[in-house]
């Protein structure tokens, strides 16, 4: 038997059909299901990942219920990623998630993906130590969002600064692209990076005032560079040089993501520090910030990197932590793509 209360999570706000089962707060489950289709039109055609969705729900439900070793009438309750994300994906969990409250009559609880992130951290059997104590500052780096966030306790959020245009996660994805290699870039360019020489491009690092992100300039600072050269020059350029170019890039990244924070920490005396999202997946983002952290007495919280990128084990801890404070949704509960954290 396992322990109350049961809550089943189901993310599907991207390209990622997720389902996991969280108990007595402790993670029991956790099945993804990635759309590889996408990786044809180097990148997530929002149409595409809706229908797969349809067709991944139920199976994935399924195996998250199977793994965990019940049946659906033993939920206390049901959570879905109500937004940010693409309207039609997440269309497809929310309305799903709302069926299965109202037949099994059990409580919804909508969470917010970002959200959903940052509890990432409190999978209890992600953490090699114990979870962050509030308050404490958490960089949020995925495909879509870049946002440096104080996490208070009570789901309370002030967001310190955010990307003015493209996300960390899609700088990774569109120089990928520019380089040739496959989607999603990030893990892509991570391995070709390994291998390569960090100082070969000396990529421009754009540096706001305040907190805020840029990384629309390094993403052109890549075409550029590919862009000076002929045809043959740049064939031949990529030939030998693309593990150079890949650590270049992501080194610049890297510098760009972590000087904010090492500002912050000093600004706001908080030393604890979350890495959550997609990029945080990136060991070189975690090493330089752990290394960041140390060097002010601080500590660096991750998740485990399979709970970097989406996934509904994040949504199900989410949904364990505000039930218990009270909050739960009604059933007119509706998508919003662009949710903010607030
Ligand atoms: O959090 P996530 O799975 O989805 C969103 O909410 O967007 O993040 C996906 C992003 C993609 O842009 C992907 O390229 C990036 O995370 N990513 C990485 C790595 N693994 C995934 N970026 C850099 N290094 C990685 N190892
Ligand atoms: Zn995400």
């Amino acid at each position: 038997m396992l322990p109350p209360p049961i809550l089943l999570g189901i993310e599907s706000s991207c390209d990622d059909t997720a389902a996991a089962v969280v108990a007595g707060g402790k993670l029991i489950s956790s099945v993804i299901s990635s759309q590889v289709d996408h990786a044809a039109f180097g990148g997530v055609v929002p149409e595409l990942a809706s229908r797969a969705h349809l067709r991944a729900v139920i199976p994935i439900v399924e195996a998250a219920l199977d793994r965990a070793g019940i049946v659906a009438s033993d939920l206390d309750a049901v959570a879905v990623t109500r937004g940010p994300g693409l309207a039609g994906s997440l269309l497809v969990g929310l309305s799903f998630t709302k069926a299965l409250a109202l037949s099994l009559d059990v409580p919804l609880v909508g969470v917010n993906h970002l959200e959903g992130h940052v509890y990432s951290l409190f999978l209890e059997e992600c953490l090699e130590e114990d979870a962050p104590p509030f308050p404490f500052l958490c960089l949020i780096v995925s495909g879509g969002h870049t946002q440096l966030v104080r996490v208070d306790e009570g789901f309370r959020h002030d967001v310190l600064g955010k990307t003015r245009d493209d996300a960390a996660g899609e700088a990774f994805d569109k120089v990928a692209k520019l380089l040739g290699l496959g989607y999603p870039g990030g893990p892509a360019v991570e391995a070709s990076a390994a291998g390569g020489d960090p100082n070969f491009v000396s990529f421009p690092r754009t540096r706001l005032p305040g907190y805020d992100y840029s990384f629309s300039g390094i993403k052109t600072s890549v075409l550029y560079h590919l862009n000076a050269m002929s045809e043959t020059e740049r064939r031949r350029h990529l030939d030998g040089h693309l593990e150079d170019l890949c650590a270049s890039f992501q080194q610049a990244v890297v510098d760009m993501l972590v000087e904010p924070v090492s500002r912050a920490v000093q600004q706001t005396g908080l030393k604890c520090i979350g890495l959550v999202g997609g990029v945080s997946a990136n060991r070189a983002l975690r090493q330089r910030l752990e290394a960041a952290a140390n060097a002010i007495g601080g500590r660096l919280f991750v998740p485990a990197p399979i709970h970097s990128t989406d996934n509904a084990a994040m949504i199900a801890m989410t949904a364990h932590y505000k039930l218990a404070a009270g909050h739960v949704s009604t059933l007119s509960l509706t998508a919003d793509p662009a949710l903010a954290l607030t």
